[in-house]
């Protein structure tokens, strides 16, 4: 009995890391990228904003235990999962066009493309549908059987960060001064909330006062758009621009109209300056800059055994499982 178990878990399981390569899925799901592209077309005509959303998956599932979709799954009796850490709850959104391109995905391929590659190609996608660079991703990443929320609230930052922390933060993950810069320019696209920045405007590092870097002008908006005490889930465009993939978001910063604590510091400290000025003034630059941060950002992996999850929210049912259970 204890064989036939161990069997069908070592079927189910892959135990190593598996290296990634272009056109994984060439021969298994030759549809696979294209599948993907046209969901996520989709869900941009249905709302602009998804593409972002789902462009900011990747970010908070490859940092916390490698790109593994561990962040896709949904809290169980037994398991805390990543969707309500500190960072994530009321925040990360659009969960539901991920399920959209996994269910096209098993009705194509059965099984085969994993919630993990999907996240990753899809964010290439909405960078692409918005105006921004394409590139071809690498694929063959597995699924995570757990996830967690502690490791999740340790690692993700806080838009209340300084530059000297996220160089820091990133250096552990082996991605460079150059690489921080480029992939914050993800926030040429999407929207965060006021409360995301409401202490910079009434209380920055507990001074009760703003924050000084913010433009005049520009905290006049913002003062407007989040008034102290007022309803903390509006939500404003992270740059000028916050439909189109482009340069703009450096450009603010250089104006001192970067929307998030975070983003400003990007200029403030002299350790980013001068990548965020020239990334405002040579847009391919930022463009090749951001597809090499996302390929590596993409080549981060736990090592840990996984799994093609059939359903992205949920780990699949072991076949063991099933049997302990038709035996009692
Ligand atoms: C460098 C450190 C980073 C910090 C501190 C940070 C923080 C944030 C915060 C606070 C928000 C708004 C959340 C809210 O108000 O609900 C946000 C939104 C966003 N972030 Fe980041 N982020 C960082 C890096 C990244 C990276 C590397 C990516 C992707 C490659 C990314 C992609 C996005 C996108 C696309 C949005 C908008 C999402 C939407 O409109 O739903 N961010 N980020
Ligand atoms: C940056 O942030 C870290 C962590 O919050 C803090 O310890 C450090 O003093 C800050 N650095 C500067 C120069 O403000
Ligand atoms: C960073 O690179 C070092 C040396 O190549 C490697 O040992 C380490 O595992 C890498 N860290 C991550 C998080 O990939
Ligand atoms: C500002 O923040 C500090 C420290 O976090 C706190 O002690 C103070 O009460 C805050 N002031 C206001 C006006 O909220
Ligand atoms: C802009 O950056 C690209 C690299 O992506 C470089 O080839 C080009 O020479 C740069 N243009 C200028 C005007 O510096």
């Amino acid at each position: 009995m204890s064989s036939t178990i161990l069997l069908f878990l070592s079927l189910a399981v892959s135990a190593v890391a598996s290296p990634l390569r272009p056109k994984f899925y060439s021969e298994s799901c030759p549809q696979a990228e294209q599948i993907v592209r046209d969901v996520m077309k989709k869900a941009m005509e249905r709302e602009t904003r998804s593409v972002a959303s789902v462009m900011r998956l990747q970010f908070h599932d490859c940092f916390v235990n490698g790109c593994d979709g561990s962040l896709l799954l949904d809290d169980t009796p037994n398991m805390l999962g990543e969707k309500l850490a500190l960072s994530n709850i009321d925040s990360l959104r659009s969960y539901e066009v991920v399920d959209e391109i996994k269910e096209a995905l098993e009705k194509a391929c059965p099984g085969v493309v994993s919630c993990a590659d999907i996240v990753v190609m899809a964010s290439r996608d909405a960078v692409a549908l918005s105006g921004g660079p394409n590139w071809e991703v690498k694929l063959g990443r597995v699924d995570s059987l757990t996830a967690s929320q502690e490791a999740s609230n340790k690692i993700m930052p806080s838009p209340r960060s300084n530059a000297t922390y996220l160089i820091d933060l990133f250096k552990r993950f082996n991605l460079s001064v150059k690489d921080l810069v480029a992939l914050s320019g993800s926030h040429s696209i999407g929207k965060a909330r006021c409360f995301s920045i409401v202490f910079r405007l009434y209380n920055q590092s507990g001074t009760g006062r703003p924050d000084p870097t913010i433009e005049p002008s520009f905290r006049e908006k913002l003062d407007k758009l989040c008034p102290r005490g007022g309803d903390e889930s509006v939500v404003g465009g992270l740059d000028a621009t916050p439909v189109i993939f482009d340069n703009q978001y450096f450009k603010d910063l250089v104006k001192g109209r970067g929307f998030l604590n975070s983003d400003q510091t990007l200029f403030t400290f002299p350790e980013t300056r001068e990548y965020v000025k020239m990334f405002s003034l040579n847009q391919s630059a930022f463009f090749d800059a951001f597809v090499e941060g996302m390929i590596k950002m993409g080549d981060l992996q736990s090592g840990r055994p996984g799994e093609v999850r059939r359903n992205c929210r949920v780990v699949n049912k072991r076949p063991g499982e099933a049997l302990i259970d038709v035996d009692r």
